[in-house]
């Protein structure tokens, strides 16, 4: 039950609406009545926002009006008063051209919901890819005590008796599909059955990789991120979620008392051993800056030195997240890289990390790897390879793990596009002059290029070369990756094109070399060539003047910053706003 007003540690920020004698109180506590309650149900009691990204247009997350409603259950038994704040669903596959143009749109949204109203508290409803980094900016900058309620991933995929797990699968069979090994008939029945249930992606992809990444600061209840959309232990832990955040309400428990660089660096460790997606390298450093939290893409790399893979998940392994869920999901996974955490960081539950994990245990360890038996040997491959260069001077990223490990050293010719249409439309052709050790580049898929930096990274393979076996390539891109996908793709290269980035000087029939190993990425054209194509440079023409694409294109950062709004980073206060 909530504690008596006394017991507080501060009073409930909702006082200053409900609470006046003035006549602007008796308006709010009027509407409230309007809607059938009794004061008794709301006055003293906190107000907890139910923020819900659910959506029929987001398969991920059809499920969490029913989630919402557990969460009310847990409120209501603690003595808060739920309400429940429809908030933009940013679902992966509907959404274009791209979800990530609307993180910001989201994050700005929850931020502006939370503080606009009476609310004390919020459990945050999201879990397809944008959606949790979204809501989790907007819920640290408005600073009341928050607790992160992931929609949980869909069950385990089969077809004819195969693992598929979505996206990987996806991507894997319409290359399969192009290069003749599968017909129609197939492709049209695997349509129907490789994505069997609610949820989010059950691969490793950005959806569990930030849930996951989420967790392990201390963002959910314990475990959460691991549990399936359908298991019935889902419902429960939402409504635990509802009951914790009214106690959090009482403690003071704001984000800002939770994520300590420490923190964020625990969620470093997470993101590493489970092979996590290259689109969490923008969103931890977007989250850190609106915590005021120094982290860069420097600290993710070195983590990323010293911490393998070790879920055996798809893209980087093989199983599934219901797989990883009954091997004792992500806790178990914590308990064995105790080693590289830092234990002693506040969490949600008002315990510590090391605590909540301190009885984790693991039923499978082929699907949950010690660190001394890894997945992916750090000497193959790792999670995230941080690359600069003559291409890439601010940064570029590349999951390694993922890649075919002949190609991390690597030196080929240059074949590049200046659009995504434009590379569709030539890709298939059969006089295409590529070959298999050919360097594919795609630019102008940046922030502010595309815009939105769409996950057009998993460039194409010709279909001539996957007709003779082909199956990675080196492909180069300043856009982001799916991270269900895999192979050689190198993203983020910063500064983007569109703004002038080196990768707009590149040209086809230039040699490319990458040595993953040694962190480097270059073209190898001499100095003066270099300076003489800049001069000449012109900045790509953009059909967005006006619409929020046109905001968003005035104002992103590049993503080693984040891909935040520039006058949204930082944790400078805006005033509560006046009632009257
Ligand atoms: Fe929503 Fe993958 S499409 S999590």
């Amino acid at each position: 039950m909530s504690n008596p007003p006394s017991d507080r540690k501060r009073p409930l920020r909702s006082a200053r609406w409900f609470a006046s004698g003035d006549m602007r109180g008796f308006a709010h506590r009027q509407r409230t009545q309007q809607m059938g309650l009794r004061r008794e149900e709301f006055m003293d009691r906190p107000v907890i926002a139910i923020v819900n990204t659910w959506s029929e247009m987001s398969p991920c997350h059809i499920h969490l009006r029913d989630v919402a409603e557990a969460v009310k259950r847990g409120v209501l038994r603690a003595g808060g008063y739920p309400v429940e704040l429809p908030a933009l669903s940013v679902g992966e596959v509907m959404v274009k051209p791209t979800t990530m143009l609307y993180r910001n749109f989201l994050a700005m949204e929850t931020e502006e919901l939370l503080r606009s109203h009476p609310i004390d508290g919020a459990v945050l409803l999201g879990g397809c890819d944008k959606s949790t980094p979204g809501l989790l900016m907007g819920a640290i900058s408005a600073g009341l005590p928050a607790i992160y309620c992931p929609a949980g991933p869909m069950a385990n995929g089969q077809w004819r008796g195969t693992k598929t797990g979505a996206g990987t699968h996806t991507k894997k069979y319409w290359d399969e599909l192009r290069a003749g090994t599968i017909g129609p008939a197939d492709w049209l029945d695997l349509e129907s059955r490789m994505t069997r249930s609610i949820g989010t992606c059950n691969t490793m992809g950005t959806a569990s990789t930030m849930t996951g990444i989420v967790d392990a600061m201390g963002l959910t209840l314990p475990g959460a991120s691991s549990i399936p959309a359908i298991d019935s232990g889902h419902r429960r832990m939402a409504s635990l979620c509802g009951e914790r955040i009214v106690a959090m309400v009482d403690e003071d428990l704001t984000p800002a008392k939770i994520l300590t660089r420490d923190a964020f660096l625990n969620g470093v460790v997470a993101y590493m051993a489970l092979g996590g997606s290259t689109n969490a390298a923008i969103h931890l450093v977007a989250m850190a800056g609106r915590a005021g939290v120094d982290l860069s893409l420097d600290d993710l790399a070195a983590a990323a030195r010293r911490i393998p893979v070790c879920a055996n998940l798809f893209p980087s392994g093989n199983a599934l997240m219901e797989d990883f869920f009954f091997a004792g999901g992500l806790c178990a996974l914590l308990a064995k890289l105790r080693d590289h955490l830092r234990p002693d960081c506040l969490t949600v539950t008002g315990r510590t990390l090391g605590e909540n994990i301190a009885d984790s245990v693991c039923h499978d360890d082929e699907i949950i790897r010690d660190p001394s038996n890894p997945v992916v040997p750090l000497a193959r491959g790792a999670t995230l390879a941080l690359l600069r260069g003559n291409l890439c001077p601010d940064g570029a990223v590349m999951k390694s793990s993922a890649a075919d490990p002949r190609l991390l050293s690597h030196t080929g010719r240059a074949l590049v596009f200046d659009s995504n249409a434009d590379m569709l439309a030539a890709i298939d052709d059969p006089d295409l002059d590529v070959d298999a050790d050919s360097v594919i580049i795609l630019r102008n898929g940046g922030p502010v290029g595309a815009p939105g930096m769409p996950e057009w990274g998993n460039l194409p393979i010709p279909k001539k070369l996957l007709a003779r076996g082909v199956r990675d390539m080196v492909r180069i891109s300043d856009a982001r990756m799916s991270g269900t996908h895999y192979g050689a793709c190198i993203v983020h290269a910063a500064p983007e094109a569109a703004v002038g980035g080196p990768l707009a000087l590149v040209r086809t029939g230039d040699l490319i070399r990458l040595d993953a190993a040694a962190g480097r990425l270059d073209m190898l054209v001499d100095e003066a060539e270099l300076q003489a194509r800049r001069t000449a440079w012109t900045p790509p023409a953009s059909p967005y003047e006006r619409s929020y694409a046109a905001l968003y294109r005035a104002h992103v950062t590049q993503a080693p910053q984040g891909c935040d709004f520039d006058f949204l980073a930082g944790t400078a206060t805006v005033p509560e706003p006046p009632i009257y």
